[in-house]
C-alpha cells in the first residue's frame, strides 16, 4: 500500500465548514495537516495564509489547500511567500490547468463562491493532474522573479 500523500488545509471562518467537509469526504485519500480554524469565530484570513505557506516553506507538506469565503483574501496571503503558487479555482477546468500549465501546489477556494460537489470536483481533479511541464517549464520559472 503506497504512503497517503500530506495535504496542508487551512480556512477561516468563512471556510470552516467546507474545510471540515473536505476532511471528512478525503480521509482514506490525503493525510491531512490541519492549520486551522477550528470554529466559526471570526478570525483574519491572512493569518490561515501565511501558516499554510509557511507548512510549505518547512517542508511538512508538499501541496495544500486554502478556504475563505471569496477564496481571495487566503490565495494573496498565501501568494505572498516564493513557495507558494496558489490558485484561486471557481470550477474544475481551472483547477485543471492550475496544475497543467502553472504547477499549482495550493488550490483556493471560495466558500461563498461554490458549493460543495463543486469544491469537491476541483479537489478531485487538482490533485489527480500532473504538470505539463515543456514550454510552461519556463514560465513557471519566471513567476519566482520578484519585481
Ligand atoms: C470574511 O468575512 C471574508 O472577508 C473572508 O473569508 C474572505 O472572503 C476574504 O477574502
Amino acid at each position: 500500500m503506497t504512503a497517503k500523500p500530506t495535504i496542508a488545509i487551512a480556512a477561516d471562518h468563512g471556510g470552516f465548514f467546507l474545510k471540515q467537509a473536505i476532511l471528512t469526504a478525503y480521509a482514506a485519500r490525503f493525510d491531512f495537516l490541519d492549520l486551522g480554524t477550528n470554529s466559526e469565530e471570526s478570525c483574519n484570513y491572512a493569518d490561515y495564509g501565511h501558516a499554510l505557506a509557511e507548512a510549505i516553506e518547512r517542508g511538512r507538506a508538499r501541496q495544500g489547500i486554502i478556504i475563505c469565503g471569496s477564496g481571495i483574501g487566503i490565495s494573496i496571503a498565501a501568494n505572498r511567500h516564493k513557495a507558494v503558487r496558489a490558485a484561486l479555482c471557481a470550477d474544475v477546468t481551472m483547477a485543471r490547468f492550475a496544475r497543467l500549465h502553472n504547477d499549482a501546489n495550493v488550490l483556493a477556494l471560495g466558500a461563498r463562491i461554490i458549493g460543495q460537489q463543486v469544491a469537491f470536483d476541483c479537489v478531485d481533479v487538482f490533485f489527480s493532474t500532473a504538470f505539463e511541464g515543456g514550454r510552461h517549464e519556463a514560465r513557471v520559472e519566471k513567476l519566482n522573479t520578484g519585481i
